[in-house]
């Protein structure tokens, strides 16, 4: 099996949808992130989205802390299933266990056949009892840790008591139990963003979860959004120091350690434009967001921005607003021809798809590329492969 963390071999898993895109049709989303609700009962001070729903943010045009309805959000998963729609990522926005009609969008999708990830801070699954619901229908459950102790955990997420380290502790203990109960049939894993004031506790977050029986202890760079520290990445001098931290991890985790290696470099290597060389942002067309205000957006960075979004589900059904490939064109043509990815976070999250679409796309006539990419698509036994 080739690494669920490899977005390029991702593309490739994914030519018969990639190919009619850049064939000029307009295939169905792979993968769509949904933001089920963008409250959150944590304040992680790094969060990506911290523009929506932080407490600091409250003044600012893109605060918005709406849950969406019942019926929305079961609409939504009609219209997935009916145009075949590959997989969902339920992420935020904020944390999407807290909306009460996640369970029933979950069971939903699921009987459809409908692949589904979920990033969650795992402190509210016991809430809405979602552990059933997500050993029967998810293929992968990621908890968000970030850190190595209590202390921390709940200091950087200013967790409330009742919903912090412990809590997510006890609920993670038993999505593995019954996970295991019933044959390992999803894969369970945690992740740690890398921040300034999170990364001395790599270590420890190695040596506390090693210990689970989770699938994979992930390490993932942080981005800076674009609305904090005016979207500056973390330095060289930072990540160098991180290296050998990383590396110790590396040592304690064995197999079970993971980290999206890909963005390290990008920040090492190239500070500037960190390997945004594609001129058209082609990933985002096969993975878009649905932001939990209703409204479909070109990506999950750019969620919450009206002036990004294709449309309302309050105006139409996603298959609509998919369908005016016009307005979308529009939209994608301020980001590309007249912004110039300007309003673009760096190392987005579609930022390697984009990177590898690009290198297709530059390769379409090259007979010899493209012979050897049909080769790989289909002899290709990627894990995952629905999550770009
Ligand atoms: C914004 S969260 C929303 C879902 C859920 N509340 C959670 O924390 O998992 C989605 C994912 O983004 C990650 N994330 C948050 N801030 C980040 C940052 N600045 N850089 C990279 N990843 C980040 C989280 O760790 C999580 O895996
Ligand atoms: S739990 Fe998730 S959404 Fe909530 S603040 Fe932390 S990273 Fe952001
Ligand atoms: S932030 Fe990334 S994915 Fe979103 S439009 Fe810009 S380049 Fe595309």
């Amino acid at each position: 099996m080739t690494s669920v963390f490899n977005p390029r071999n991702k593309i490739i898993a994914n030519l018969d949808s990639v190919l009619p895109l850049l064939r000029g049709k307009n295939p169905s989303p792979v993968l769509i992130e949904v933001d089920p609700s963008n409250a959150c009962n944590h304040g992680c001070y790094f969060c990506i989205s911290s523009y929506i729903h932080l407490p600091e943010s409250k003044d600012l045009e893109t605060f918005d802390r709406s849950v969406m309805k019942r019926d929305m959000l079961m609409k939504l998963c009609e219209s997935f299933v009916k145009m075949g729609v590959k997989a969902v990522n339920w992420t935020g926005g904020g944390e999407p266990t807290i909306n009460p009609h996640l369970k029933e969008a979950i069971a939903y999708l699921g009987q459809h056949g409908v692949k589904m990830g979920m990033f969650t801070n795992g402190t509210l699954l016991d809430k809405h009892d979602l552990f059933e619901t997500l050993v029967d229908n998810m293929s992968w459950v990621r908890f968000s840790i970030d850190a190595g102790t209590e202390k921390t955990y709940n200091s950087v997420r200013r967790s409330r008591p009742n919903q912090d380290w412990n809590k997510m502790m006890s609920n993670l203990k038993r999505l593995i139990s019954l996970n295991k109960e019933k044959g390992n049939k999803i894969d369970i894993g945690v992740g740690f963003v890398i921040t300034p004031d999170t990364y001395g506790e790599i270590i420890d977050y190695a040596n506390t979860f090693k210990e689970l029986d989770v699938k994979y202890c992930q390490l993932k760079p942080e981005i800076v959004n674009i609305e904090r520290e005016d979207g500056v990445q973390r330095n060289v001098e930072f990540w160098e120091k991180v290296q050998p931290v990383i590396e110790q991890a590396k040592q304690i985790l064995g197999d079970k350690f993971a980290i999206n290696e890909y963005k390290l470099e990008d920040l090492k290597n190239d500070p500037d434009f960190f390997g945004r060389v594609y001129k058209k942002c082609l990933g985002s067309q096969i993975q878009p967001c649905v932001g939990a205000d209703g409204h479909v957006y070109v990506c999950p960075n750019l969620r919450g921005y009206k002036q990004y979004s294709y449309g309302s589900l309050k105006d139409s059904t996603f298959e609509d607003i998919w369908n005016n490939v016009q307005f979308r064109e529009k939209i994608m043509y301020n980001i590309e021809e007249v912004e110039c990815f300007s309003n673009c976070t760096q190392l987005c999250k579609p930022h390697e798809s984009n990177k590898m679409i690009w290198e297709v796309r530059e390769n379409l006539d090259n007979e010899a590329y493209m012979n050897g990419l049909v080769k790989q698509f289909e002899s290709s036994d990627i894990e995952h492969k629905e999550f770009i």
